[in-house]
């Protein structure tokens, strides 16, 4: 019943306010199965351009979270080896799965300038604004 403008301009919105609010907050986005393809898109984002508008499955933190279904909570992104940097800034990144229908798909992803900032607090937090992003979608 959304157009796309609207749902666009909602999720940025969203960003917005999560990054303006949250100190450690420090670049906010949408990433979207692409269609059909195997593929996350870039969707609404706050924080600096990013050269990684398509993310294969599998490919980095939010690639992963493409196939697992699951949050994923990285206290250090150089601990990670299957990561894609976006900056050089970003100490830590957390990434959970948007559902409609039970189908995974997207997600909300955060990115840290500080190093080990997310608790399970975040997780329960995001899980519900995620929850807002989906029946926004239905
Ligand atoms: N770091 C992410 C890529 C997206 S940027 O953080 C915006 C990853 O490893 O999937």
């Amino acid at each position: 019943s959304n157009d796309n403008k609207t749902v666009n301009e909602r999720l940025l919105a969203i960003c917005q306010l999560l990054e303006k609010h949250i100190d450690y907050y420090n670049w906010v986005g949408f990433y979207f199965r692409n269609g059909d393809k195997e593929e996350l898109k870039l969707g609404p984002y706050v924080g600096a351009p990013t050269d990684h508008t398509i993310i294969p499955f599998g490919k980095g933190i939010c690639g992963q979270v493409a196939v697992s279904n699951q949050n994923f909570v990285v206290p250090d992104v150089s601990a990670q080896d299957n990561y894609i940097a976006c900056s050089i800034t970003v100490k830590a990144e957390i990434v959970i799965p948007i559902f409609v229908n039970g189908e995974n798909i997207g997600q909300i992803d955060i990115d840290s300038n500080t190093p080990d900032p997310f608790t399970e607090a975040d997780e329960r937090f995001l899980e519900f604004v995620t929850e807002k992003v989906s029946e926004v979608l239905s």
